[in-house]
């Protein structure tokens, strides 16, 4: 099957290209792209007006198969990801049997490839059964493909325990290890930021120094076991100091922001109560900048949705029980082309660069890239199109998220994978809603 896309404005940081070109997908694969592409045979979509970019790879993504099929389950997990013009994700391991053997990473692989809507590559655990006790079967996870690693949701607390961990993966080439930075002696019990509202709510907090001092722990450990390592989820000023100061030694460090870290404060309690509740918690005006800051320079490489699904009714049952995370594959495109591209805060190419690029690099993923013979994984934008977030239209199984009727100017409109086209006007073929 020949599709060729007309017209468009194609955008690929890869290869520096940003103008109107045609493009031709044939068995999967992109075949060509030129100004003019004369195929007769092939089906033609006119994408006049809209922008074609490698699809989106997000990095930090909770399906929650198997063991927490209310909260999400893999078919809709991602098709929640093609619904927001994800092509690919990385599925964090945090589910119930952990992803710690190779059998339960091919359960997650058959999963995604049944439900066909993008590609999953799962995370396998640190430790066994993410217990922090002891490290997991890295080596036949390894064997079995897997290339990053977390216990992510909490840290490998135990120092010595982590630093074992990391030097046993530090010889498997491709290997990264992805950081959820937390001193849990210093968070336990803590339902927001410790700042002005935590105070005017007399509610207990996570101060930023949980993240930070964890986030020095981890490099440091990192560096001297000489593995790669990804810091998930910066929240903190200090955070991106240490990241600064790590990149400019020379470690193998890299690290992710979510659109939630970016745009929303810790004042979001006050308006979405649990909605806004978030592991690590929303921080201050101040954090945000610097993270935009961060972001715009490629200081922070990579954004992520940390997509962390949850039932409805856990989230109404009130700020201190309620679970922590934010449903993000549906609201992050359109999030981030009106709060940061839209303001000129970060050109179009960086957030292509930032959200598609280097995550396909830092895995060594064949996507981030138009480059004929790359696959055909693309995302076409129409950077017009203005609307509101509704969660009531998302394909995810959890609707919670503090961005509900935020007004947008820009959104995805079509998602193609391997050269299928998956998602068209924002209804995904194939699932019901
Ligand atoms: O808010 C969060 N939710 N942060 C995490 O680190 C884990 C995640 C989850 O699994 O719900």
């Amino acid at each position: 099957m020949k599709i060729c896309l007309k017209g468009g404005r194609v955008v690929d940081p890869a290869q520096l290209l940003d103008g109107q070109y045609d493009l031709l997908i044939e068995d999967g694969r992109v075949a060509a792209i030129a100004p003019q592409i004369a195929a007769d045979s092939a089906r033609i979509i006119d994408l006049t007006g809209r922008v074609v970019l490698p699809g989106f790879i997000d990095l930090h993504v909770h399906l929650r198969e198997p063991g927490f099929e209310g909260k999400e389950t893999i078919a809709s997990g991602t098709a929640a990801a093609a619904a927001g013009g994800i092509t690919a994700v990385a599925a964090m391991p945090n589910t119930e049997p952990p992803i710690d053997t190779p059998a339960m990473v091919r359960f997650v692989e058959e999963k995604a490839a049944q439900a066909g809507f993008c590609r999953v590559y799962p995370v396998g655990t640190l430790s066994r059964r993410r217990g922090g006790g002891e490290p997991a079967e890295l080596d036949s996870l390894y064997r079995a493909g897997v290339r990053a690693f977390s216990d992510d949701g909490s840290p490998v607390a135990d120092s010595r325990l982590f630093r074992k961990i990391l030097r046993q993966l530090a010889p498997c080439p491709g290997v990264v290890v992805i950081a959820h930075s937390e001193e849990l002696s210093l968070s336990a019990g803590g339902l927001l930021h410790e700042g002005a509202v935590s105070k005017k709510l007399g509610l207990p907090a996570v101060p930023a120094v949980a993240e930070t001092v964890a986030v020095a722990r981890d490099i440091l450990l990192a560096a001297t076991a000489g593995v790669r390592l990804h810091l998930a989820h910066l929240s903190t000023a200090g955070s991106v100091e240490l990241l600064a100061w790590a990149k400019g030694r020379g470690f193998p460090v890299t690290a992710e922001v979510t659109p939630h870290h970016l745009f929303l404060t810790d004042e979001e309690i006050l308006r979405s109560g649990a909605q806004a509740k978030v592991n690590p918690p929303l921080r201050t005006a101040e954090d945000c900048r610097v993270l935009i800051e961060a972001l715009r320079t490629g200081l922070i490489d990579i954004i992520a949705t940390d997509h962390a699904p949850h039932q409805a009714a856990e989230k109404a049952a009130g700020l201190e029980t309620a679970p922590c995370g934010i449903a993000g594959l549906e609201t992050a495109v359109p999030l981030l082309l009106t709060g940061l591209v839209n303001r000129g805060k970060l050109a179009l190419a960086d957030l292509v660069r930032a959200f598609s690029c280097r995550p396909a690099e830092l895995l060594g993923l064949k996507g981030g890239t138009l480059r004929p013979g790359s696959p055909a994984d693309l995302t076409v934008l129409d950077l017009e199109a203005a609307g509101t977030i509704d969660p009531k239209k998302f394909y995810s199984l959890a609707r919670q998220t503090p961005f509900a009727g935020w007004p947008y100017r820009g959104r995805p409109v079509m998602t193609i994978v391997g050269g299928r086209i998956i998602m068209e006007q924002g209804v995904v073929h194939g699932i019901e809603r």
